[in-house]
């Protein structure tokens, strides 16, 4: 058999991907001039981020910030807490939650993009940040045991996910029962021009 559905969505699953990887493989370089809503420093400021916070974050951490909110006004992370940041990009959130949750804390960052786990871990290490992982994933599944987390964030990363059932599935199955999701998104309210939601270029923009 040729080109059975199934083969179809792992084909479009797959293109997909690989437009968001070559996207964010230039963003993990700087953000600047790549988006339609402020980036890096003058993101973080406009995102309501701890102003001591972003003034004290090492430069790099700050240009390749790409957040589409700010996932920390939605409940705090306490001391010690083990949080997961799904998407971490080159490492910002990390760092802030690495400021919440102290030296018995632990951080973990997963990332679709090689360029970008790079990015992060050069940046946590050069910003003194000790408790961390970051870990390159190459879908939806996770590679952490169940129940792991007591805090998982995310900031701008779910839209860019082709599969957000097996997204949330995974997100719900690491978190502790009790433990907080909290994410910063995209949303759709209209409708999408026809042939929108199979393009890469649309997808990777
Ligand atoms: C808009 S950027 C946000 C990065 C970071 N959270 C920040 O606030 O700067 C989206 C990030 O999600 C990553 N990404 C996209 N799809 C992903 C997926 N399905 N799983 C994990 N990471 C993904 C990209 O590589 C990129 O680093």
């Amino acid at each position: 058999m040729v080109g059975g559905k199934a083969e179809d969505a792992g084909l479009r699953t797959d293109t997909i991907r690989a437009a968001i990887r070559a996207k964010y493989a230039e963003v993990a370089v700087s953000a600047a001039g790549k988006f339609a809503y402020p980036t890096g420093r003058a993101g973080a400021e406009a995102l309501g981020y701890n102003p001591d916070a972003v003034r004290q974050a090492p430069p790099e951490l700050l240009e390749s910030f790409c957040g589409v909110g700010n996932p920390f006004l939605l409940a705090e992370i306490r001391p010690g807490a083990i949080v997961l940041d799904f998407g971490c990009g080159a490492g910002f959130d990390l760092f802030i939650a690495s400021r919440l949750a102290g030296k018995n804390g632990r951080l973990f960052g997963a990332d679709l993009t090689a360029e970008m786990v790079r990015r992060a871990t050069e940046n946590l290490s050069a910003a003194g940040v000790t408790n961390y992982e970051v870990t390159k994933i190459e879908s939806e599944e996770l590679p952490y045991h169940s129940g792991f987390f007591d805090v998982v964030i995310s900031n701008g990363v779910i839209n860019l996910s082709p599969d957000k059932q097996a997204c949330f599935r995974e997100l719900q199955r690491v978190l502790k029962p009790g433990g907080m999701l909290q994410f910063a998104d995209v949303v759709q309210e209209d409708d999408l021009p026809a042939g929108t939601s199979d393009s890469p270029e649309a997808w990777s923009q």
